[in-house]
C-alpha cells in the first residue's frame, strides 16, 4: 500500500480545516483536487513558456508547441492509442460526446429507422446530445433498462441489438450516481458484432481504472481532466483514426484548415481537423502532469485503495436505520445512499457544517432518479487521497445528521 499521508500532503487544499476537522473531501466524482505537480506545471507554463502554439516560429512558441504535443503523447500512451493523432483535446467529456454526436449527424450515417442506444444510468451529457442527434436525423433513442441493484439489464441490451437497427451505443463505464461498473468490454464486443459504433463515456472511470482502448475495442472514448486531478476546461476524445479521417469536421476556424479561399476550404489532418481555435494549452500540459502523477502511483494501486474505502464506508454506514444504498457491491468511485424519511439535501447540508463535503441531488441523472422514484441521493465519492479517517468522519457525521433530523 502507498504512503497515504505523504500523498495527502501533495494536495495543499486538503490542509484546510473546519470545526477542528481536517477537510474531508468526498465529492471527487464532481471534481478532484489538484496535486502540487499539476499546480507547478500550470505555474511553469505561464512563468516560462506561455505562447500560442503551432503558429509562431519564436522560441516560446516552439517550447509551448513541444510541451502541448508531448502532453498529447502522454495521454495517447496512457490510453494505448495507436497514434497520438487519435487524441483530440476538448474542454471535457461533454464536449467530446457533443463532437461525436454532431459529426455523426453531419455524416449522414444515421437516419430515420436507425437507433441510438444509451443506458438508464447515463449522465445528462450522454443523453441530451443523442436526443439532439435523433431530433435532427429522425433516429430513435433507445434505453437499456437497469435492475433494482443498479446494474444494466444485459438480456434487454442483447434483445435491442438483435433488432439490427442500433447505429451507436453510447455507454458510461462507471456510473457517477451509483458507482456501478458496467461490463464495457463485453458490451462493446456485442454492439460491434451487431454492426454498431461504440462511444464510452470514461468521465468517472478515468481516475479509477486502466483505460486501454485496444482492450476496450470501442470507437470513441471521452473523458475530462478535472476528474483526474487536472484543471477544469480540458479533456480528451480518443477516436479510431480511420473513422475520424472519414467523418466530417465540426467546428470551423483556425488550426483545423489546410488552405482557405473565399470559394473553398481544405481541412487539416488529425488531430487538428477537430481542434479549431486556440486550445487550452496550459490545461493540456497539466493533464499530462496529472497522468504522470497517477501513473507514478499506479492506477491499480489507486483502485484497490479506493475499493477498500468504499467497502469500509458501506459497512460503517450500514447500521443507520432506514439507510438504502444504490448500486451493486463492487462499486467504483461513488457510494450513494438515502435514509428513509430524510431529505438528501438536509443530510448533506448538515454534514457540510461538520466539515464533510459530499454531493446531494440528482447528480445530473434525472431519468435514473425517476427510475428509482427518488429526487436524489447523498453521494460520497472517493479519490486516491482519501483515508480510513475520512470514512470514519463520513460515518460519524452521517449518524449525527440523521439523529439531528429525526
Ligand atoms: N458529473 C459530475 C458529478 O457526477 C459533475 O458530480
Amino acid at each position: 500500500m502507498f504512503d497515504i499521508e505523504s500523498l495527502h500532503s501533495d494536495f495543499p487544499i486538503l490542509e484546510q480545516s473546519m470545526h477542528g476537522r481536517r477537510l474531508v473531501y468526498l465529492d471527487n466524482a464532481a471534481t478532484t483536487q489538484k496535486p502540487m505537480p499539476v499546480l507547478l506545471a500550470s505555474r511553469h507554463y505561464y512563468e516560462a513558456i506561455n505562447s500560442n502554439i503551432h503558429r509562431g516560429t519564436h522560441r516560446l512558441a516552439r517550447a509551448a508547441t513541444e510541451a502541448f504535443e508531448n502532453a498529447r503523447q502522454t495521454i495517447a500512451s496512457h490510453l494505448h492509442a495507436s497514434s497520438s493523432d487519435e487524441v483530440i483535446f476538448t474542454s471535457g467529456t461533454t464536449a467530446g460526446i457533443n463532437l461525436v454526436a454532431n459529426v455523426l449527424t453531419l455524416s449522414g450515417r444515421i437516419g430515420r429507422g436507425d437507433e441510438v442506444l444509451v443506458s438508464a444510468l447515463e449522465h445528462h451529457s450522454n443523453i441530451v446530445p443523442w436526443q439532439m442527434l435523433c431530433q435532427r436525423t429522425g433516429a430513435t433513442l433507445k434505453v437499456i433498462p437497469c435492475h433494482d441493484d443498479g446494474t444494466l439489464d444485459q438480456a434487454a441490451f442483447r434483445e435491442t441489438l438483435a433488432g439490427g437497427r442500433v447505429k451507436i451505443l453510447a455507454l458510461m463505464w462507471i456510473s457517477n450516481a451509483f458507482g456501478t461498473v458496467n461490463p464495457v468490454i463485453e458490451m462493446t464486443r456485442a454492439a460491434k458484432h451487431a454492426g454498431a459504433l461504440v462511444l464510452i463515456d470514461a468521465a468517472q472511470s478515468i481516475a479509477h481504472l486502466p483505460a486501454n482502448v485496444q482492450e476496450l475495442g470501442a470507437d470513441f472514448l471521452a473523458f475530462s481532466g478535472h476528474k483526474i486531478y487536472a484543471p477544469t476546461g480540458i479533456g480528451a476524445l480518443w477516436g479510431r483514426a480511420a473513422l475520424l479521417n472519414e467523418l466530417p469536421p465540426w467546428q470551423g476556424g483556425g488550426e483545423m484548415i489546410k488552405e482557405v479561399t473565399f470559394e473553398h476550404t481544405t481541412y487539416n489532418e488529425l488531430p487538428f481537423k477537430y481542434e479549431a481555435g486556440t486550445p487550452n494549452i496550459e490545461g493540456a500540459i497539466c493533464l499530462a502532469a496529472a497522468f504522470d502523477y497517477i501513473n507514478g502511483i499506479g492506477i491499480d494501486t489507486i483502485h484497490r485503495h479506493e475499493a477498500e474505502l468504499i467497502l469500509s464506508a458501506a459497512d460503517a454506514l450500514s447500521d443507520i436505520p432506514g439507510i438504502r444504498f444504490y448500486g451493486p457491491v463492487g462499486r467504483s468511485g461513488s457510494l450513494s445512499f438515502n435514509v428513509e424519511g430524510l431529505h438528501h439535501y438536509d443530510l448533506g447540508t448538515l454534514m457540510d457544517q461538520m466539515g464533510v463535503a459530499v454531493r446531494t441531488g440528482h447528480h445530473c441523472c434525472q431519468p435514473l432518479m425517476a427510475r428509482f422514484g427518488i429526487t436524489g441521493t447523498v453521494r460520497a465519492s472517493f479519490a486516491l487521497y482519501n483515508t480510513e479517517a475520512d470514512v470514519e468522519s463520513l460515518a460519524e457525521t452521517t449518524q449525527k445528521a440523521v439523529s439531528m433530523l429525526r
